[in-house]
């Protein structure tokens, strides 16, 4: 745990509202001065000023050149790269397990474990209807390989897990060799956390678990000394702002032989020879790793890794919840002169189960929804920056809108168009919502702008009325 104050960052004896309202004075000020109000910390966070300055400074300060050689220039990268994987391992307490995988981001993680994992040999994917598309992904190579997968149901309810379907599917391949059970540690639409006991469970039950962690771990800790999924996918900039492009896969050391790296490049190999078509590959990260790293912008992670450090990370997650439920408490209360429901939110009502996310649909006095891209649109004259549409997660959509396979099967069978929209028009239902998520750095002003915004909508009646079926909604 750090704590020098290479940043100059806030004392930290200063109670939250103090304190970040500091550190965005020094390190985010630009915020305020451009007059936006930014709501998409799920989609990227921020970066600190003072994280740009450090990177700049160890950039104009040394001569640093491509890894793997002997030379001065390349080892002084080698050495800033092995610095930031140390970082990364320590940052999740991961040293003694697992092995750092650098990649361009969270969905290039979950791509290797796609192509290297051994589904063609006797192999089961089970993964959860509340993925990422770039988790979901995954089931084409699965299919590819010959394995055969599917779907663990959440409940439309408060879209959790369902929690008696999951065990079933889990205890229901017992013959099967090779299981991946993937699921996100926290949904990047809904904000449900979900629970990280279905680690062991699966374990237990001889699944490797791939745990997508990408919008888990900017405001959570995530100890895998405690917790050990075969695999975690993660992207820095989802973090701590920046550098973007750089990610990683982090592989429990029990599990690496059982990833299959299906060709070699550049850095990958130990020997390789053209006249004979031989080749052998490394035995560590760097195996996955293709070509020529990021060497300039990893030293950026390790300052970033400290920048969160610095301030805390527990600090930060008591920090995301009080704001979040700040922004629960008005949104619930926000309603039409004749009481309708101006706007209903989606997900779990207990706050310890959600992060800093918030889905939610607007509606006219008399319950017609306004469509996800109008409110997103009004909110960017606003200079509002939400994020609407369904978030590369279908599943939870679907659910939402209580769409059922057999609605999406026939839509498939019947029609080649290729767009939400035409979707949309044969299934007589909108699609989508308006997702808010908040950071460290978000303040009440932020939240009051946004329900402003949302009041303006009071008692004016829509005058499109796009088809809507009934949306589940709670709270
Ligand atoms: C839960 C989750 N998984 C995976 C991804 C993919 O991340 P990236 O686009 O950085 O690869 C995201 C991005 O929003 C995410 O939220």
């Amino acid at each position: 745990m750090k704590i020098s104050n290479e940043f100059g960052l806030p004392n930290l004896d200063l109670d939250n509202d103090a304190y970040f309202s500091q550190l965005r004075q020094k390190d985010f000020s630009r915020l305020d001065q451009e007059g936006h109000t930014y709501l998409d910390y799920t989609g990227g966070n921020l970066y600190g000023e003072s994280q740009l300055k450090a990177h700049f400074k160890f950039l104009s300060e040394g001569v640093f050149g491509n890894p793997h050689s002997i030379n001065p220039t390349s080892m002084r990268s080698s050495e800033k790269v092995d610095e930031t994987r140390a970082a990364v391992l320590d940052f999740f307490n991961a040293k003694e397990d697992y092995i750092c995988v650098f990649t361009a981001n969270a969905s290039s993680a979950l791509k290797i474990v796609g192509e290297c994992y051994p589904f063609g040999d006797e192999g089961h994917f089970l993964l959860l209807a509340d993925n990422h598309n770039s988790v979901n992904g995954i089931w084409k190579y699965c299919e590819l390989a010959g394995g055969s997968f599917e779907y663990a149901p959440i409940r439309t309810d408060n879209l959790g897990i369902d929690s008696i379907s999951l065990e079933e599917k889990l205890a229901s391949q017992p013959d099967k060799r090779n299981k991946l059970f993937a699921y996100p540690a926290q949904s990047n639409v809904s904000g449900k956390k979900h629970s990280l006991d279905w680690i062991s469970k699966a374990n237990k039950q001889n699944w490797d678990v791939l745990l997508d962690a990408a919008a888990f771990v900017p405001t959570n800790k995530l100890d895998l000394g405690v917790y050990k999924p075969d695999f975690v996918s993660v992207s820095f900039y989802k973090i701590f702002g920046y550098p973007t492009g750089m990610g990683c896969l982090l592989i429990h050391k029990n599990k690496f032989h059982k990833l299959t790296k299906r060709w070699f490049a550049g850095g990958t190999v130990k020997l390789v020879t053209v006249g004979s078509p031989n080749y052998y590959l490394t035995e560590g990260h760097e195996r996955f790793e293709d070509g020529t790293l990021n060497y300039l912008d990893i030293p950026a992670i390790k300052i970033g890794l400290d920048y969160i450090q610095e301030i805390g990370l527990q600090r930060i997650n008591q920090r995301v919840k009080e704001t979040i439920s700040y922004l629960l408490e008005q949104l619930k209360d926000l309603k039409h002169t004749n009481g309708q429901a101006l706007v209903r939110i989606f997900g779990p009502d207990n706050i310890d189960e959600r992060g800093g996310t918030v889905i939610f649909n607007v509606f006219d006095p008399s319950g017609k929804v306004y469509p996800y891209f109008e409110i997103e649109e009004y909110a960017a004259n606003e200079m509002i920056s939400i994020r609407a549409g369904c978030f590369c997660n279908p599943g939870i959509d679907e659910a939402n809108y209580c769409i059922s396979n057999e609605e999406l099967s026939n839509y498939f069978i019947n029609r080649d168009e290729d767009e939400l929209f035409d979707m949309i028009e044969l299934l007589h239902s909108l699609r989508g919502a308006i997702r808010a998520s908040v950071g460290f750095i978000t303040n009440r002003t932020d939240i009051d702008k946004l329900v402003k915004f949302l009041l303006s909508f009071k008692d004016k009646n829509k005058t499109s009325n796009p088809t809507r079926k009934k949306a589940h909604a709670v709270l």
